[in-house]
């Protein structure tokens, strides 16, 4: 086999496509994209420049002078927006219903789908997102469809945030977390949507530990499949 596979992982939020996608990048020495992350560099630079997310002129004229890089480390992503390290302000909780709102302006989408695939098109790559396997790399080698009770994902969400001190509803993360599926979902460019021939794995009773097992022994195969292939 000449390069390694294109993995996509798609899912609503809070499926554990990022924690997943990191152990298995570490396992398999692949590069791992959090494209989930650009969308958000993108809203917090409109936040910072006080743009309004349904101004969508002004937010093609931020495109022009907007500058995301990804970094690997030890297969966490690092970013960086116009040179700075955002990686702890994107997690922000008002950044995440602000880069779902500005991830349906086609504009956008097609600057960040570019600048992935220009990072994953050498292959030993995994990328997690909504569209990845139906839009960014639809020829993707192996596709996963993460998905979990809506219930069981809000209960990890708000786990985080009272990790991180912040104290918050569990019906107000609840209905933050449908409404972003419901906006995610429903944008005419590229929603989230399982690609036809993505493997669906329900997380809701499994461990981080036994959801990134059965991904990884599906990649197994099909490695094993690739190598006697070529
Ligand atoms: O994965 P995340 O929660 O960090 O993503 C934040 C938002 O970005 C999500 O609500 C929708 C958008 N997104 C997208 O439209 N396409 C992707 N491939 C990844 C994320």
């Amino acid at each position: 086999m000449e390069k390694g596979l294109i993995i996509a992982i798609d899912g609503p939020a809070a499926s554990g496509k990022s924690t997943t996608a990191q152990l298995l990048a570490k396992k398999l020495g692949y590069l791992y994209i959090d494209t989930g992350a650009m969308y958000r560099a993108c809203a917090l630079k409109a936040k910072k420049l006080g743009i309004d997310i349904n101004d969508e002129e002004s937010i093609r004229n931020l495109l022009d002078f907007i500058d995301i890089q990804i970094e690997n480390d030890n297969s966490k992503n690092r970013i960086l927006l116009d040179g700075e390290d955002v990686s702890e302000d994107i997690r922000a909780d008002d950044i995440s219903s602000l880069a779902s709102a500005i991830s349906a302006i086609p504009a956008v989408r097609y600057k960040m789908v570019e600048l992935q695939r220009k990072m994953g098109e050498k292959g030993s790559v995994i990328l997690d997102g909504r569209d990845i396997g139906t839009f960014v790399f639809p020829d993707a080698e192996v596709k996963f469809f993460l998905t979990a009770s809506p219930e069981i994902r809000a209960k990890r969400r708000w786990l985080e945030l009272q990790q991180k001190g912040i104290d918050k509803d569990f019906s107000e993360v609840l209905a933050d977390l449908v409404k972003r599926d419901n906006n995610d979902s429903q944008r005419a460019l590229a929603p989230l949507k399982k690609a036809e021939d993505a493997i669906e794995i329900d997380t809701s009773n499994m461990t981080i530990e036994e959801q990134t097992e059965t991904l990884y022994k599906i990649i197994l195969s099909k490695l094993e499949e690739e190598c006697k292939c070529s």
